[in-house]
């Protein structure tokens, strides 16, 4: 399988993505309970920035992982099992930076990976966040090297790489403002199933249809290019970080969990996002913690929309189990399985992960305590929440996030959850402007599940005029 070769992986990437692999194969929904080593391989391969063999070849070094070739199945150690709860283990990066030195980026500091440097995120953000590098500072790290970007945006350093790419801190040079963009590039690399005007086509599909929602607590997207070599997204920059950093944040310095009440703010706004998204008839489909993003007041930005819809294999491609680019440990059955069409009630299931997992610092997996259990301060009322976002079966499961919302008002009162002043947002206009009601919804079709949505067409851009002069001067000022 043809692999990403033009930026090398984190520290933080790969030893995020070993715990991943242990997570995943003690899931005994997937694999029962002897894990076949092939039908590992052919279910993780494509969510892994380097080869699963090699992943394997670590573990088993370091004894995370007990492989019996003849046998062909692989079956995760105590030791192992500890790491992908979470547990820190200041060994395990280490053995990480040692084993895969030569396939590492070295980080923007730097500092050689081997010797167990900090991850390239964690390493340079002691300026604040507004900050861009100096020129100089730019050529030194290759990393952050700023290079201008359809005329008008200055990109600096990378951020962090998905399935898709790679995202940059970048500036709209024309109104100064911090912004992020989304480079796509590795996915051509890696789907080998899908020609490029064929991603390109998806990705067109659900930008719009994500750009097309309005809502507090959604990214916006601002601009794209879909011709450019790489196409690329400008989108805002979300200052407060994702929950992934968030959540890790809570596990080194603080009690090891997200408190509950933030938890809550955070699931409300969650829930009020997805129950208007999904009105427009917009599914997300790949909801985690990096998706889940903050503005600087700390509230949440929720973005990538459809993003794991685009390496989707069609009805008449063969695909064994999960073939893409989404997160498995968040996926409900029939998504992860494809014996349903994915809806709303998939994302429920997706938000009651991500809601256990910020009360308790952990993914469920099938013998976990219930959330009360693991974390005292947990009410018992989230419990049965939790449980009924997801059960296995759609059909047990709450049918939409209204349905969540209903369950979880009546287990709690508004105040219970909200203190003063938090209730300063409509989530309803009631007082609407002449004629809203009847304007045009965002997505008309079932953009979610494949619609094209009758937009302006992205191609006709406006014309800027700005000379190369007025836009070196922008830049230097910086
Ligand atoms: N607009 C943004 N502002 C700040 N950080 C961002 C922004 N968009 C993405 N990030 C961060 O950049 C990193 C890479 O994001 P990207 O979306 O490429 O990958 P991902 O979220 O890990 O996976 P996926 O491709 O499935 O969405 C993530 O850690 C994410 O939290
Ligand atoms: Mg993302």
């Amino acid at each position: 399988m043809a692999r990403r070769n033009d930026g090398l992986p984190t520290i933080e990437k790969i030893s995020e993505e070993a715990r991943f692999l242990m997570r995943t194969l003690l899931r005994d929904d997937l694999f029962g309970s002897v894990v076949s080593l092939s039908e590992a391989e052919k279910l993780l391969e494509p969510s892994l920035s380097l080869g699963f063999a090699d992943y394997c070849a670590f573990l088993k070094k370091g004894g995370y992982l007990h492989i019996d070739r003849g046998d062909n199945t692989v079956a995760v150690s105590d030791r192992g099992r500890r790491i992908s709860e979470g547990h820190e283990d200041p060994t395990f990066q280490q053995d990480i930076a040692v084993h895969f030195s030569p396939r590492l980026r070295r980080d923007e500091g730097g500092g050689d990976p081997a010797a167990g440097g900090a991850p390239a995120r964690e390493a340079t953000p002691a300026r604040g966040p507004d900050a861009a590098p100096s020129p100089g500072e730019a050529m030194r790290h290759p990393e952050g090297a700023q290079e201008m970007v359809g005329g008008r945006y200055m990109r600096y350093e990378a951020i962090g790489q998905g399935g898709l790419g790679t995202v940059f801190r970048g500036k709209n040079l024309l109104l100064g403002n911090l912004i992020a963009i989304k480079e796509v590039r590795h996915v051509f690399e890696y789907v080998s199933y899908l020609s490029r005007e064929e991603i390109v086509r998806r990705l067109r599909r659900e930008v719009m249809a994500q750009s097309a929602l309005e809502h507090p607590n959604l990214l916006a997207v601002h601009d794209v290019d879909f011709n450019a070599t790489y196409p690329y997204l400008v989108m805002d920059f979300a200052r407060g970080g994702s929950l992934k950093e968030r959540m890790f944040r809570a596990k080194v310095e603080g009690q090891g969990t997200m408190p509950v009440e933030i938890t809550l703010r955070y699931l409300l706004q969650l829930l009020y996002a997805l129950e208007y998204a999904h009105g427009e008839k917009v599914v997300h489909g790949n909801l985690k913690p990096e998706n889940v993003l903050f503005d600087r007041m700390g509230n949440v930005k929720l973005t990538d929309f459809g993003m794991g819809r685009i390496t989707e294999k069609s009805a008449d491609q063969p695909a064994p189990v999960y073939v893409g680019m989404g997160t498995p440990s968040y996926m409900a059955p029939e998504q992860l399985h494809g014996t349903a069409a994915v809806g709303p009630a998939a994302d429920v299931y997706a938000l009651g992960i991500l809601l256990y997992e910020m009360l308790t610092g952990t993914l469920p997996g099938r013998r976990s305590p219930m959330p009360s259990k693991a974390n005292k301060d947990v009410p018992e009322q989230l419990d049965d929440l939790f449980d009924k976002m997801t059960h296995d079966r759609i059909e047990d499961r709450y049918q939409s996030m209204s349905q969540v919302l209903d369950h979880l008002y009546r287990s709690y009162s508004p105040d219970e959850i909200l203190d003063r002043g938090s209730l300063l947002l409509f989530h309803v206009d009631p007082l609407p402007p002449a004629g809203a009601e009847e304007a045009p919804a965002a997505a008309e079709d079932d953009a979610g599940a494949g619609g094209e949505p009758q937009k302006a067409d992205p191609a006709i851009t406006a014309e800027i005029r700005v000379s190369k002069e007025d836009l070196d001067a922008m830049a230097d000022e910086d």
